[in-house]
């Protein structure tokens, strides 16, 4: 059984995963306005990734006695400088989110509520892939200018990316 803390924080935590699906819909639209379509290709499928844990979250609430709450979504910036400055949008929105989800394992460690603070390690471990990702195509957006051929051959590469999901099943 949830703590009306803990409800209250995973709530948040919703929220939040879905103001980045909106962050990076709008990324993806803004790209595709460009003409860069790898890249709109790689923020769609974060778009769905974010999507993905704010129903992790739902579920979670739902399957151990709490009531979802849903607030307003913010609105996200519809309209970005270029690729690089939109990378490091994502890296600092991602660090922010870092913060969020240890808040949330110290909460649960203060709670002793073992449950959450299992579920949260997968969390976790994806915020750690997650800025990983961020920094790595910050550093070839440096190496390239941030212009041109290069850029170029990133769109390329990143429109291989694809979604796959890894929702865990509800029996
Ligand atoms: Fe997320
Ligand atoms: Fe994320």
């Amino acid at each position: 059984m949830l703590s009306k803390t803990m409800e209250k924080a995973l709530n948040e935590q919703i929220n939040k995963e879905m103001y980045s699906a909106y962050l990076y819909m709008a990324m993806s639209a803004d790209t595709t306005h460009k003409g860069l379509d790898g890249f709109a290709n790689w923020f769609m499928v974060q778009y769905h990734e974010e999507m993905e844990h704010a129903t992790r979250i739902y579920n979670y609430i739902n399957d151990h006695g709490g009531k979802v709450a849903l607030k307003a979504i913010d609105e996200p910036p519809n309209t970005f400088k270029d690729p690089l400055d939109m990378f490091k949008k994502t890296l600092e929105h991602e660090q922010f989110i870092t913060k969020s989800i240890n808040d949330l394992v110290d909460q649960a460690k203060k709670e002793n509520d073992h449950a959450t603070e299992i579920f949260l390690q997968w969390f976790v471990t994806e915020q750690i892939e997650e800025e990983a990702n961020d920094n790595e195509i910050i550093g070839k957006l440096e190496m390239v200018g941030n212009q041109g051929n290069g850029l170029y051959m990133i769109d390329r590469e990143l429109a291989q990316r694809t979604f796959v999901s890894e929702l865990p099943s509800e029996e």
